[in-house]
């Protein structure tokens, strides 16, 4: 997969993903990070990229010329028009959905702002998403547009190690991860949950999912109301979890009882 990476600080970007694992995915050539420098594009003597906004009002707008040359620049060199992103608070909130739609793109195009923003015109003329990391204001896109490639990159095919590295992660299915455990047995005092300890798949299965609706339910309540009730229910089944009474006849059945079991149903305690 590849990004370009439109913005006047091209080394903040490079910087943070050379490292770890972004910087091998792009060692071995599964991900492409370019980023352009939209100041060489700039035709002002003076290499500006930015102006007054018209109307008056603080602060100093980017004119759209060095950015929509530096689009350009790289919709010519790839012979098509890749989806364009412009990383603003005002776009839509990034959330791992918005990754798993975005990973299947080949190549993407980030814009980065500074100061106030971009003309309008530009939006309008190359910008086909805008997205935002949160409901904050950064000084710049460039932090958004890093955060972006990392949360796609590390589900696109060979950069991490397998499926299971986030199969089980949080958000991954709409909840929390499990709590993680590794060596010593004890420190502090606190000791690693015995189950961990016993050897017994199944029933670790078991406990690790009732963990993850219990911390949602806990520390993300808004997630836990969003959270796929349907899924959730064939969850269960696979689980050995959903109550007796609501197990689901065999499929074909006359009488296919409609799985009603709730989350509240199985709770860590039942
Ligand atoms: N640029 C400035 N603030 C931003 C945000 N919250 N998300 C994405 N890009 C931004």
């Amino acid at each position: 997969m590849r990004f370009d990476v439109l913005t006047l600080f091209p080394e903040s970007i490079d910087a943070f993903l050379n490292e770890s694992i972004i910087g091998r995915a792009r060692e071995k050539g599964i991900i492409t990070v370019n980023t352009i420098n939209i100041r060489d594009f700039s035709l002002d003597k003076h290499k500006k990229v930015d102006d007054y906004p018209y109307g008056g009002g603080s602060g100093m707008v980017m004119t759209p010329q060095p950015i929509y040359d530096a689009w350009e620049h790289v919709v010519k060199q790839c012979g098509r028009k890749p989806r364009t992103i412009y990383m603003s608070p005002q776009g839509t909130l990034l959330t791992q959905e918005t990754a798993r739609r975005l990973k299947n793109e080949e190549h993407l195009i980030l814009l980065c702002g500074h100061y106030e923003g971009i003309d309008e015109r530009i939006i309008e003329e190359i910008v086909d998403e805008e997205i935002s990391i949160g409901d904050y204001v950064l000084t710049g896109g460039e932090l958004a547009a890093m955060v972006l490639i990392d949360c796609v990159s590390r589900l696109v095919d060979g950069v991490l190690s397998s499926e299971d590295a986030y199969s089980n992660e949080s958000h991954y299915n709409g909840l929390l991860e499990f709590p993680q455990y590794t060596r010593p047995p004890e420190f502090r005092g606190r000791k690693v949950p015995e189950i961990l300890l016993s050897g017994h798949h199944a029933n670790i299965e078991k406990w690790r999912f009732l963990q993850m609706l219990e911390r949602t339910k806990a520390k993300r309540p808004d997630l836990y109301e969003k959270y796929d009730r349907e899924n959730h229910e064939k969850v269960l089944e696979a689980y050995g979890l959903l109550p007796k009474r609501k197990r689901r006849k065999k499929a074909g059945s006359e009488n296919v009882e409609k799985g009603t079991a709730g989350i509240s149903d199985v709770t860590p305690e039942s």
